[in-house]
């Protein structure tokens, strides 16, 4: 075994974060297996290109064969697990992807897992950890008063992706507990930052203002959302994956509940303030009031006291700060908006707001 690690999905939005994060802190070598599906974008990973820690790997999590050889190849100390689809939007209109790869993919992991731990010597079973990146909507919604959701909040997904990740989330409790495979649960809230693909809600506003397009509200817009910034989300992994208790699971949130209003209104107020010569300022002229999501949950909030008490870890980046960064970001990275809004984006943007459009009107 060598002191590298295996991570799925790490040409996704969290997972290329990560990566990136575990390479420039110089923590070693990530192999990285990634489907590439059209929420990836190698180019997130250009800055790392080159570097010898950091080893790409085509292919998809379902293929038994492949994570087997991988695994065999690479003798990774642990494996960090972010593959999944992940868009609520796409699970309502074709949840069979989501089984496949969110159930069916963990569940090919898990037993790719098991079988390369028990090549391991005992001392290098007792240091193998799988960390499954998971998510607070296999809790369900709350209402206004409720308490926020802490790890024995029982689960009640709502949305067939959130119940796709609840049963890979049971398969790693299982898998734990009969075959003793060491896995440790993350449910972490909403995160937004760099390099997240603008079919998700503050990518999306903040591209869309950009081009003066309608900014899109489902439903009042009153529905309220845990937010961190992905770089806080991709330190907590890291802090569980060294100090984590195997078998255990640990909340990860930013303690920032707004109503997607009060952010659509914030990406606003920054456009404003940063780009005042913009045609389309005052940018809040944009919002749009669309149809709302079928089964759309009211409310997150996740209560991280866990992982603060017994890892010591904490976001440090506020709403307010880390919303600043995110957009001087994407105002920064034109080139990458371009390189992710193709036709194969626009028809998406039409399939998915159409339909909403001519509803919220008719
Ligand atoms: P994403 O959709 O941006 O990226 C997913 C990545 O997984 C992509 O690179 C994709 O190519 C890859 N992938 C998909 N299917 C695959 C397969 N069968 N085999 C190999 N690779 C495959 O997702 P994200 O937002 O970065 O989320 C990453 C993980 O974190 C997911 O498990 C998600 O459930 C979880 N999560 C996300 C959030 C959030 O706010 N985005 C919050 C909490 C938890
Ligand atoms: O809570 C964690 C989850 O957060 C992750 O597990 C998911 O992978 C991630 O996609 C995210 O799910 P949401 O459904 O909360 O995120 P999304 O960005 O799609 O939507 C955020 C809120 O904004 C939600 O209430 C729906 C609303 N929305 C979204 C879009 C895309 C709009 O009002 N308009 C939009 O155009």
């Amino acid at each position: 075994m060598n002191t590298g690690i295996l991570v799925t999905g790490g040409a996704g939005f969290i997972g290329s974060n990560f990566v990136l994060h575990w390479i420039l802190a110089g923590k070693g070598r990530v192999v990285n297996v990634d489907a590439l599906t059209y929420a990836s974008n190698l180019g997130n990973l250009a800055s790392i290109e080159g570097d010898p820690d950091h080893v790409f790997v085509h292919g998809n999590i379902c293929d038994a064969e492949l994570m087997a050889r991988t695994l065999a190849e690479h003798r990774p100390r642990a494996i960090v697990h972010f593959a999944a689809e992940s868009h609520v939007d796409r699970s309502i209109m074709g949840p069979d992807a989501f089984l496949k790869t969110n159930i069916d993919g963990t569940f090919t992991l898990l037993q790719a897992a098991r079988a390369y731990v028990a090549t391991l010597t005992e001392e290098e079973r007792e240091a193998f950890r799988f960390v499954h990146v998971s998510t607070d909507e296999v809790y369900g919604t709350l209402g206004p008063g409720d308490p926020a959701f802490s790890e024995t909040t029982p689960y009640a997904p709502n949305s067939p992706y959130a119940a796709s990740k609840a049963a890979s989330d049971f398969l790693g409790r299982a898998w734990f507990h009969t075959y003793k495979l060491p896995v440790l649960i993350t449910n972490c809230s909403n995160n937004y930052g760099p390099y997240q693909f603008p079919e998700k809600l503050i990518p999306l506003i903040i591209t869309h203002a950009l081009t003066g397009k309608p900014l899109p509200i489902y439903g009042d817009g009153l529905q309220i959302r845990d937010w961190l910034f992905v770089t806080d989300h991709c330190k907590a992994i890291v802090e569980v994956l060294e100090k984590g208790v195997v078998g255990e699971t640990y909340n990860i949130g930013g303690n920032n509940q707004r109503s997607n209003l009060e952010v659509v209104k914030t990406i606003c107020s920054l456009l404003d303030e940063l780009m005042p010569e913009s045609p389309y300022t005052p940018h809040a002229q944009l919002i749009t009031y669309v149809k709302d999501r079928p089964g759309h949950d009211r409310r997150y909030a996740i209560d991280a006291t866990k992982i603060g008490r017994e890892l010591g870890w904490k976001p440090e980046e506020s709403f307010e700060t880390g919303m600043r960064k995110t957009i001087q970001w994407y105002l920064s990275n034109a080139e990458w908006i371009e390189s992710v809004t193709g036709a194969a984006y626009q028809e998406w943007v039409t399939k998915n707001y159409t339909d909403r459009k001519q509803k919220a009107e008719g």
